[in-house]
């Protein structure tokens, strides 16, 4: 069942609710009001209590003038000031003296004839008796009968009689007025309960149907579009959650989307890469084959290109190789409490003999407090500094080429420069050295002897340390490398 369902069924069982008890309470109200005033039903024994209220106080006033001056009853004067005053409370007067009727109030004459006619003979049948109850003779009318004796000794009686029909129109008008409130009570309720149902349902009901139709459109593997809340409750906090929700995978559907066009790059560059050596290494296997080199000289040299080629082939597929363990981001780091004075000066000494191979010059200096020490991984901390001195090397000027290692102590870290007097880079490019296979010089790439691998590996490599890097240079004078890294503290070890 749905929502608006229930909650439309909910306000039906309310109304029926209030219906029930509204009619129950105006039922109760009728019944109370019918027995306080006493009829219907016509009942002999059980006398309509204001009724009997009315004629009760009238009846004392007539006895005392019946038992004092039983002849004023015979005096039209008197008689029909009376008859006025009883008129008043729907009563009119009978004076029977003997037999006969001496008096009939004009306003029993206007009665309707059938209860006239049962009047009339209950009134001839009626004997003087002892003071008794009223008695009702019909449905309407209600009869009380005081005994008098005349001046000249003859008998007589006297009849009070109360029509109720006006009462009874009182009652019904009082009934219908009770149905009245209660039909515009009722529409009342219904009204305001079908209104509040309808702006609730509206409040609940609209807002889930946005949201599901937001859903449908994420399933669809549409992100593009904004879900405002509606209103700052529940389902406000709902929207919002949902809209977290969709930004994020928005956010992670354009990194995948990034991510595979890096995967194409590199794809790319890696075929770029490779095929460049092996079509220079076939040519000169070519060459050989066809017997192009003749002399032993010649041939050396041609097998020298192949081997570079093959040394080059090989650095760029374990550069490769140390990226697809970057991209799995596998923790293949073993760090070590390092003392880093003396790690540079052990590779400074390992790459002395080689650079002065060259006719490179390296010096070491350090300003570093011994005892203190960092952790690192020893082999790619080795690897980030062979990087950077490679390309020392490869982009030095012709002559007087110097490289310098500089240790400098800061307050939590080491900070290690490699500086050269080399080509230098120009600002523009230096921004991007640490990006992958960034190579300043395109058209020079396929003889440069890099991968445009070296810095981003050494950045990756430092950032996995904690550690910054970043360059300074001046193109034509030369580079500077940086990079931090940080010193064990007591509440590491
Ligand atoms: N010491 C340096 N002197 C001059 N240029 C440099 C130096 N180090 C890096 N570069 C520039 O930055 C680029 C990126 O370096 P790197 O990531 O090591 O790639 P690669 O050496 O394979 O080209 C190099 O191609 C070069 O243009
Ligand atoms: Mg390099």
């Amino acid at each position: 069942m749905t929502i608006q369902k229930r909650l439309w069924i909910s306000n039906l069982i309310l109304i029926l609710i209030t219906v029930i008890l509204l009619i129950g309470v105006s039922l109760a109200i009728t019944e109370n009001f019918r027995k306080f005033i006493g009829f219907p039903p016509y009942d002999e024994q059980r006398q309509p209590p204001v009724l009997n209220r009315t004629l009760l106080r009238l009846d004392r006033s007539i006895m005392k003038t019946a038992e004092a001056e039983p002849d004023q009853f015979l005096n039209n004067d008197y008689l029909k000031q009376i008859d006025d005053f009883l008129i008043s409370s729907h009563t009119g007067l009978i004076v029977k003296k003997g037999d006969k009727i001496f008096y009939f109030s004009p306003f029993l004459a206007e009665i309707d004839t059938n209860n006239k006619h049962i009047l009339q003979q209950q009134i001839t049948k009626t004997i003087q008796k002892p003071d008794d109850d009223t008695i009702g003779i019909t449905e309407t009318l209600y009869m009380k009968t005081i005994p008098l004796t005349f001046s000249d000794d003859s008998e007589g009686i006297l009849f009070l009689v109360n029509d109720t029909t006006a009462i009874s129109q009182e009652l019904k008008a009082f009934k219908n007025s009770v149905i009245y409130i209660l039909i515009l009570f009722l529409i009342i309720v219904i009204s305001i309960n079908t209104l509040i149902t309808y702006f609730l349902s509206k409040q609940i009901v609209n807002p889930i149907i946005r949201l599901k139709n937001a859903a449908q459109q994420i399933q669809r593997g549409d992100y593009n579009f904004q879900l405002k809340a509606p209103t700052r409750d529940e389902i406000g906090a709902l929207f919002q959650s949902f809209e977290e929700a969709r930004k994020q995978l928005k956010k992670s559907e354009e990194t995948q989307k990034k991510y595979e066009q890096n995967r194409n790059e590199l794809i790319t560059n890696i075929s770029h890469d490779l095929k460049t050596p092996i079509t220079t290494i076939k040519g000169y296997m070519e060459g050989i084959m066809d017997g192009v080199p003749q002399s032993k000289e010649k041939q050396d040299k041609y097998l020298q290109t192949i081997y570079q080629n093959v040394i080059n082939m090989e650095s760029l597929i374990e550069d490769l190789f140390l990226l697809s363990k970057f991209d799995l981001n596998q923790s293949f780091y073993q760090f070590e409490k390092v003392n880093i004075k003396d790690y540079l000066a052990d590779c400074s000494e390992e790459l002395q003999f080689d650079l002065q191979e060259k006719g490179i010059k390296l010096k070491y200096k350090a300003n570093y407090d011994k005892q203190k020490l960092i952790r690192a991984d020893r082999q790619q901390l080795k690897r980030v500094i062979l990087n950077i001195i490679n390309n020392a090397i490869n982009y030095r000027k012709e002559r007087d080429s110097q490289i310098e290692i500089i240790l400098t102590e800061l307050e939590q870290e080491a900070l290690i420069e490699i500086r050269d007097n080399g080509r230098g880079i120009s600002q523009n490019a230096l921004e991007n050295i640490f990006g992958r296979f960034y190579k300043e010089d395109k058209a020079r790439s396929n003889h440069s002897p890099g991968s445009g691998l070296g810095l981003y590996i050494a950045r990756k490599i430092i950032l996995d340390h904690s550690g910054l890097i970043w360059a300074r240079s001046e193109a034509g004078s030369g580079t500077s490398i940086f990079f931090t890294l940080k010193q064990v503290q007591a509440k590491d070890s």
